[in-house]
């Protein structure tokens, strides 16, 4: 396995394939008066290659991304595999850590994201650096956008180790810069986004229900708001959990508060309510960093869920269509598109985009680490044993490698 990618990529067959390729795409921009889509003549996996050589910056333009659905594609065989592994990247955190637990394949390394009319160069780490100088990116949410930081973390080390500034004591929020770019990059512990109690220890047993101010922004994000340049935000999978839901700080109702005498009323509105309280106070606060609104993202416990026994043992990915979403993430995505919508018509589309990964992620039932979260989970124990799976977070590396890749895509456009 290659795990670093050096310049020995830069063989001179790559070189020679990457320069004729040029001249097919300058010719093609010639004949071409309408050349809105990249023209794959070449086959997927050798345009993949091509950019995999990082080309001159002029071929960017050449390719003409712009108008390209980035979210729509399929995940196509990638011989290069990751920037980075265990042993290059030392932040990778434990429970995501699959090499280093033991996960004995190791096929879900070798995929690439392909959207359907266009190709995704990977990250550019030295390039994403360069731009990101004196700026700073956070990341607001739960868990999967602590997996998705160390993600970028992994990928950036190539160039430059990140030096941890700042964390609270369970490391829920964090800091870290850049020195030498002076880049800082925040992680806040935000899972619902809205002011909320939880009463959760850190193995996620719960001593009481959670109340829930769905029209509130926490103040840990709000707070710190004016610090960040750019931000990736999102919520998902903690408003399925039972709770209180408060608006103007009186009780609206619950979800699953059984034996209570409090209306059951769904998770739906609560969401909805939250997600628009924080598209509310974004498009309202004077700060105008860029934001990524991250849609939600779909687990893979298959015959069960994560308390009942359910596991994740595929080792390859769904193809586009071999898969269908279950109601509960249709309903929560929805409720994501109509908040965004509304968040842009009132805001202008500007500096508000979506990041839309649910369908990519949805398609990776392969890349969670399973009973690897823990080390050797079947030492000492029969291959039978009964281990607990997460079939939600991502191993490192791995799929959520890409939704770095798609960062940095929408920055460059954003800059053109
Ligand atoms: C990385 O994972 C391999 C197994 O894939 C293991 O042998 C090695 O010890 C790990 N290295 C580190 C630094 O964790
Ligand atoms: C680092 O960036 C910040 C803005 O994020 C800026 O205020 C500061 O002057 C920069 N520091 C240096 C040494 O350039
Ligand atoms: C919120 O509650 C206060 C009283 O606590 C009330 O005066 C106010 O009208 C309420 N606002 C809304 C929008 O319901
Ligand atoms: C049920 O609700 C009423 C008012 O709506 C309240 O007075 C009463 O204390 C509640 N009972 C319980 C067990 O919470
Ligand atoms: C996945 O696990 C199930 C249940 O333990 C087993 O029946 C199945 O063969 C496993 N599949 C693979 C690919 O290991
Ligand atoms: C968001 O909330 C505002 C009130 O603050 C409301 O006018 C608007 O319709 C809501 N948008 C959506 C899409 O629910």
């Amino acid at each position: 396995m290659k795990q670093i990618k050096s310049n020995n990529l830069f063989s001179s067959a790559l070189v020679k394939f990457a320069v004729c390729f040029l001249l097919l795409c300058i010719s093609y921009r010639l004949l071409s008066s309408s050349f809105v889509r990249f023209p794959l003549e070449v086959s997927d996996h050798e345009a993949a290659a091509a950019a995999a050589v990082e080309p001159p910056q002029f071929v960017d333009d050449l390719l003409l991304n712009e108008g390209c659905d980035l979210f729509n594609g399929d995940w196509i065989p990638d011989s290069d595999g990751p920037f980075y592994s265990n042993s290059s990247c030392r932040t990778i955190e434990a429970p995501q850590n699959c090499m280093r637990n033991g996960r004995p394949d190791l096929g879900y390394l070798y995929w690439r994201w392909k959207p359907k009319d266009c190709i995704l160069p990977k990250l550019d780490a030295k390039r994403f650096l360069e731009m990101m100088k004196d700026k700073s990116l956070a990341f607001v949410g739960d868990s999967i956008m602590r997996n998705h930081v160390q993600s970028l973390l992994c990928v950036l080390s190539q160039v430059e180790e990140a030096v941890d500034i700042y964390h609270d004591e369970p490391y829920k929020n964090r800091r870290w810069s850049f020195p030498s770019h002076n880049f800082t990059v925040f992680v806040v512990w935000a899972p619902f986004l809205t002011k909320a109690s939880t009463f959760e220890n850190d193995d996620g047993v719960s001593s009481g229900i959670i109340q829930l101010h769905i029209d509130e922004p926490d103040t840990i994000w709000t707070d710190q708001y004016e610090d960040f340049d750019h931000v990736v935000i999102g919520g998902g999978q903690w408003f399925l959990k039972y709770a209180i839901y408060y608006e103007n700080n009186t009780i609206l109702g619950c979800h699953g508060c059984h034996g209570s005498n409090i209306t059951e009323v769904g998770f739906e509105h609560a969401y909805r309510k939250a997600l628009n309280s924080t598209l509310k106070f974004v498009s309202e606060a004077k700060q105008k960093p860029y934001i990524l609104f991250r849609t939600m993202t779909p687990d893979h416990f298959e015959n069960g869920e994560w308390d009942s026994g359910g596991y994740c043992n595929r080792t390859e990915p769904f193809k586009a269509g071999e898969v269908e979403t279950r109601d509960v993430d249709e309903m929560m995505r929805n409720v994501e598109l109509e908040e965004f919508e509304w968040a842009v018509s009132r805001n202008g589309a500007g500096s508000l985009k979506l990041l839309d990964t649910t369908m990519l992620s949805l398609l990776r039932p392969d890349g969670h680490p399973g009973v690897y979260r823990q080390f050797q989970p079947y030492q000492g124990k029969d291959k039978d044993a009964k281990i607990q799976n997460d079939c939600l977070h991502w191993c490192l590396p791995g799929p959520i490698d890409s939704w770095n890749d798609l960062i940095m895509e929408m920055l460059l456009r954003n800059q053109r």
